[in-house]
């Protein structure tokens, strides 16, 4: 019998955690974070600190970020209608990715918007980003068979 000693295992917590956006801290490393997301993260007018300010006055408890040694990882901006969820620009940092931190966000908005009441959400996938339809797959949304259409209002 070998007596080679072997430390036992060690068991390490996350050394991230999940908490609301604070829009006057975090805008920035939000923005940045979206803009290096990649093709399926499109940054456009509802994203300047104005329109995200007037996002918070409904549901400031729906936008989240992972946060990891004093930065932001990344980030997830959901909303609630009443009747139906909506995921917007959830994102991982590229250096940080395939560590839990997207599913720890998903996880978590999914666990407040039943706590809300919600029956059901959405959320859009743009064609350039394919890839991350088994993410979602594997976290149970599935693609649905509808047309999305859209107008704007600005002038
Ligand atoms: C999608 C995204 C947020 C996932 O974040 P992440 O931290 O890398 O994901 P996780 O580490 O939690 O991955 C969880 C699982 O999904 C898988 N996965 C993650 N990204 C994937 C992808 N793009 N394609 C396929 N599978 C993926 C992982 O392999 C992992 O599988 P496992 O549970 O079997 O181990 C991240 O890839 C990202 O920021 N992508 C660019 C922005 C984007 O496209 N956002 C979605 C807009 S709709």
């Amino acid at each position: 019998m070998s007596n080679i000693h072997r430390p036992s295992p060690v068991i390490r917590p996350p050394s991230f955690f999940i908490r609301e956006f604070d829009l006057a801290h975090d805008y920035e490393a939000v923005l940045a974070l979206w803009r290096a997301a990649g093709p399926g993260i499109q940054v456009g007018p509802s994203d300047t600190q104005e329109e995200i300010a007037k996002k918070l006055t409904r549901d400031p408890d729906l936008f989240l970020v992972v946060e990891e040694a004093g930065e932001i990882n990344g980030a997830v901006l959901g909303g609630f209608d009443g009747r139906r969820g909506m995921v917007y620009h959830l994102a991982v940092l590229p250096e940080q990715r395939g560590r839990g931190l997207g599913a720890a966000l998903l996880t978590e908005l999914e666990s407040r918007f039943k706590a809300k009441g919600c029956l059901k959400s959405y959320l859009l996938v743009v064609p350039e980003n394919p890839q991350v339809l088994d993410f979602y797959r594997k976290r149970g949304w599935g693609v649905m068979d509808v047309y999305v259409m859209g107008k704007e209002f600005r002038e």
